[in-house]
């Protein structure tokens, strides 16, 4: 089994650079799906969910082609299947956007339901099914496979979402983009990445408007054909760092961000006592003083992002006083308590909130990531602990953290990992 080792209690200086926007890219890739020619993408982070979708389109019969470490040239015009391989679609939970880009590209869809992080509660895709069904697809779920079938193509309808989701937001912009007619998502999720994605099937020739607000507009197209495009930072990976940061202290640079989406996360920093100066492109973060206590709630953007409730609940533990942090989008996303309780922290979680009585420190233990976010929020604890910490469970980190522990290492974190045969890591050549 493949560990982190951690030698907490260094205070991180220097400068990192961050990747592009994991949950961006997974849903650009299966977007190549859709393009009738070469999709030419920067700025691919180099992490395992993207390394299992490249693999799904490889073996559905796509074309890659390595430019750079981060470009890859993806050409789907001679897909001829809308069947793609059920193995691995369990693996990620954003394989269902294949679901969208088969339906409007072939009008019809089998694949398996997703997989992907599980943080304790259910994860439905019942508006996915909502919107499709309006634009005229039959969609069955049985056995654990999605079925979608339609007479001759998608076509255009409005759909309200009941709730906001960013997945559904992204699967309707999907299926819409060559669809007959018009599509409005009303009560659509505004996230980066979703702006990103309606960019990217823009600049192959989609026509989509309104992507950032609550109501998106598609005019179907016939066709899409290449392009360039370079997929938007991460804005979680730079939020992750920021709190590194702020729960071990220090000065970092970070570089090859966008301060804006960054915006709600510095405004809990900045509560807490941490110093932020928004560059250009870059941010400043430093910690020398102790952290203040505050209240959290996460919520779709522009709110505190529900992906950095584990890491900011982690920094809060060493704030003085008592913290709150209301999960507001996901129903259970807390098992990550029970590992920072055997660090020394003290977290009572009473239904979908989180009660934290900082404590001065956190001591290191042998603990275990139950999902990305949580195994990042662990490394955070590690840092910021006395002594050393074993994190079990790397395997979700690197779904969605590019050399995360190169990064930290580079500035001054003593971080290593420990490779045993027997974990089954994703060392298969894409390309
Ligand atoms: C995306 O998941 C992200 N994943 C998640 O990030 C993130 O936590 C989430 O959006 C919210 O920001 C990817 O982009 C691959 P949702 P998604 O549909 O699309 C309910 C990470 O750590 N809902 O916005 O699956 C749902 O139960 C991952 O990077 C329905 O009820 O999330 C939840 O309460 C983890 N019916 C809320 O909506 C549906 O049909 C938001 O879910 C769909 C969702």
């Amino acid at each position: 089994m493949t560990k982190y080792v951690i030698n907490g209690g260094k205070p991180l200086h220097g400068e990192i650079e961050i990747s592009g926007a994991k949950n961006a890219a997974v849903a650009i890739i299966p977007a190549a799906l859709m393009v009738d020619g070469v999709c030419r993408i920067e700025n691919l982070p180099e992490i395992s969910d993207v390394k299992t979708l490249l693999h799904i389109l490889k073996e559905m019969g796509a074309k890659l082609r390595v430019v750079d470490k981060r470009t890859l040239d993806i050409d789907c015009s001679r897909i001829g299947t809308s069947h793609a391989t059920f193995d691995m679609m369990r693996r990620i939970r954003a394989s269902y956007y294949i679901i969208g880009a088969l339906l409007g590209r072939f009008g019809r869809a089998d694949v398996a339901m997703p997989g992907g992080c599980n943080f304790g509660g259910v994860r439905p895709i019942d508006q996915h099914i909502k919107g499709f069904t309006a634009m005229g697809a039959n969609v069955k779920v049985r056995n654990g496979i999605v079925s979608a079938v339609t007479g001759d193509g998608l076509r255009g309808a409005t759909i309200y979402l009941d709730v906001v989701s960013v997945g559904a937001t992204i699967n309707l912009m999907l299926g819409a983009a060559l669809a007959q007619g018009i599509t409005i998502i009303e009560n659509a999720a505004k996230e980066p990445h979703i702006v990103d994605l309606a960019n990217f099937l823009n600049s192959m020739g989609a026509d989509i408007r309104g992507a950032g607000t609550s109501v998106i507009k598609i005019r179907g197209v016939k066709r899409m054909s290449g392009g360039f495009y370079s997929i938007i930072p991460d804005q979680i990976e730079a939020g992750t760092y920021m709190a590194a940061v702020a729960g071990a202290g220090g000065r970092v640079l970070i570089k090859d961000v966008i301060p804006k989406h960054l915006e709600g996360i510095s405004g809990k920093l900045r509560e807490m006592g941490v110093t932020i100066v928004d560059l250009e492109d870059s941010i400043i973060v430093q910690r020398d003083a102790p952290l203040l206590r505050t209240h959290i709630k996460t919520m779709p953007y522009p709110g505190f992002p529900t992906d950095m409730q584990p890491q900011i609940s982690t920094v809060l533990c060493l704030a003085e006083g008592t913290s709150t942090v209301t999960e507001g989008v996901w129903d259970n996303r807390f098992k990550y308590v029970d590992e920072l309780a055997k660090m020394g922290s003290f977290i009572r979680v009473d239904g979908r909130t989180a009660i934290i009585e900082g404590v001065p420190y956190l001591t290191g233990a042998p603990i275990k990531a139950s999902d990305l976010r949580a195994g990042a929020a662990l490394v955070i604890a590690g840092l910021a602990a006395h002594g050393r910490t074993v994190i079990e469970g790397v395997n979700y980190i690197e779904r969605g953290y590019e050399k995360m522990t190169q990064k930290l290492s580079s500035l001054g974190a003593d971080i290593k990992i420990i490779f045993e045969r027997d974990e089954p890591r994703f060392k298969k050549k894409i390309v």
